[in-house]
């Protein structure tokens, strides 16, 4: 079952609301606490969306959770009402969580990272100026919180109950027990459906996944692993677009990834989503697949989590066709590779969708140059939206490889990447639109990764 039932028709905590049960309103958050390198770490999730199984050696905390044993507000609760921010009261514990969330993440509190929390939390009737009122008075609660871990000092200035700063000792009494259980169920079920973050399965197949045996990465140990050896970038089945996020080895290749991650879905998906489930869900418009085939990764695909019996493949070579994949019953991914581009490759995302933020693409597309002086000796381009699976434009990069910069290049490439492409007319365009789209979009590549190139001249007449 889903964390969200659990809480509700198990546990009788009827403060997790239910709203849309597709991640989209955030009724549902809660706060995920988890050790990572020996660090007390909180996620806000939608649970809606969450297997049972996800929750193993976790601390999930409910809005019943933050009330302050005395039955008063927390100042949490207490600036939300303060400030009018509650109407009907139904999205009320979900913005609370996130804040929560907020006043327990490690990274210096500032009101935009307040606003940020909430970015998976809808309101339908209060109006968001209250809400975001209150967001400013609770960044301000954080002001001395200077270098303090945070679980230390939302107990201490009385934010969060005083047991929160308990957890972390009571976690790793946990993750030592539910070691050697993981392992033992994922080698022997190797038939079962396999559930990442479950933000793909439990929105498509809501109904049957309830009567499905399944085997859930991201619970077991190891996992969540981001690795460097050598140039080569190794990263687990469990990694999560937020783990990405948080990697030293990812900030450092991808300057721009915060303001990529910022294009796909919201807070509380993007700490549930992991790469592997973006690339096996096989949408045409995956973002992180994208993203993932512009670098070329390859799949290390095993049956068991410990089995020595392992294939490698390209992601370039994963879609045969729609939802289509060139892959073995009971076969998954064990661990995706790429080599980290180093500081002087070039690598570029887009994406345009009709809302800019909490949106899935009509295009989007990724670039990734290797340059020698003004030319290009490798080029890896891929595109979403524009054909029946993600794309990699195996034409259009070979035609780029060996080419300098310069306008009449970069157009032929445009003309070979539209002779790659077959769009549909569907709810997110006209396959027109989508084509003229794919064409703006390698422009916007050339022009922020070569903004002073005057031989590039792409602006002129549109
Ligand atoms: C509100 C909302 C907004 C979203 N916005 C976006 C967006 O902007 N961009 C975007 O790209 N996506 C978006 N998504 C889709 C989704 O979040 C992503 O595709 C996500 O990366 C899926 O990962 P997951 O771990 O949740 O997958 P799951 O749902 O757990 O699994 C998806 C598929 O992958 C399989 N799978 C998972 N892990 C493995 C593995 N290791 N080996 C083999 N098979 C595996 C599962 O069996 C299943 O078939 C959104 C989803 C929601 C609910
Ligand atoms: S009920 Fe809407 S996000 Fe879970
Ligand atoms: S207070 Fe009613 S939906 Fe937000």
């Amino acid at each position: 079952m889903v964390l969200l039932d659990f809480i509700r028709y198990h546990q009788h905590l009827m403060g997790t609301k239910i709203g849309c049960r597709e991640g989209d309103c955030g009724a549902c958050t809660v706060l995920v606490g988890e050790l990572t390198d020996s660090q007390l770490r909180y996620r806000s999730m939608t649970c809606c969306l969450m297997p049972l199984g996800n929750a193993a050696g976790k601390h999930i905390v409910t809005i019943e959770g933050i009330n302050p044993a005395d039955r008063e507000l927390n100042p949490i609760q207490q600036a939300m009402t303060d400030e009018g921010a509650t109407q009907c009261g139904f999205c009320t514990p979900g913005f609370v969580i996130s804040l929560a969330g907020f006043c327990l993440d490690h990274k210096k509190p500032s009101y935009k990272a307040a606003i940020a929390a909430i970015d998976g939390n809808i309101c339908r009737c209060t109006g968001y100026k209250s809400i975001e009122r209150a967001a400013a008075k609770i960044t301000d609660l954080l002001k001395d919180r200077d270098n303090e871990e945070p679980t230390s000092f939302v107990s201490r200035a009385k934010l969060l109950p005083a047991y929160f700063s308990t957890i972390k000792a009571r976690l790793q009494t946990l993750t030592d027990a539910n070691e050697s259980d993981h392992l033992a169920t994922g080698s022997e079920r190797s038939k079962s459906i396999i559930v990442g973050g479950g933000t793909d399965l439990y929105v498509q197949r809501h109904d049957t996944m309830v009567h499905s045996d399944i085997r859930v990465t991201g619970a077991y140990p190891g996992q969540q692993h981001i690795a460097l050896e050598g140039d080569v970038c190794t990263i687990g089945p469990g990694v999560t677009v937020s783990d990405l996020a948080v990697s030293p080895i990812i900030q450092e290749a991808f300057p721009e990834f915060p303001r990529y991650m910022k294009l796909v879905s919201s807070t509380p998906i993007r700490n549930m989503a992991t790469i592997a489930g973006n690339f096996i869900n096989a949408s045409p418009i995956g973002d992180f697949t994208i993203f993932f085939l512009a670098l070329d990764a390859q799949l290390e695909l095993s049956t068991k989590p410990e089995s020595r019996k392992s294939r490698t493949m390209p992601l370039r070579r994963l879609y045969k066709g729609y939802k289509q994949l060139d892959m073995l019953e009971g076969e998954y991914i064990r661990r995706i590779m790429f080599r980290l581009p180093a500081r002087t490759e070039l690598f570029h995302f887009e994406k345009v969708s009709k809302r800019m933020h909490l949106d899935i693409a009509t295009v989007n597309t990724a670039i990734h140059l290797r340059m020698m002086n003004d030319t290009i000796k490798n080029a890896g381009l891929s595109a979403g939206g524009v054909g029946p699976v993600p794309l990699f434009l195996q034409k259009t990069s070979e035609y780029l490889t060996g080419k300098s910069i310069n306008r009449e290049n970069i157009l032929e490439a445009i003309n070979i990447a539209q002779t790659e492409i077959s769009p549909i007319s569907d709810a997110r365009g006209t396959k027109e639109y989508k084509r003229l789209l794919l064409t703006q979009l390698l422009k916007a590549h050339f022009i922020s990764l070569f903004p002073i190139n005057e031989k590039l001249n792409l602006l002129e007449n549109g």
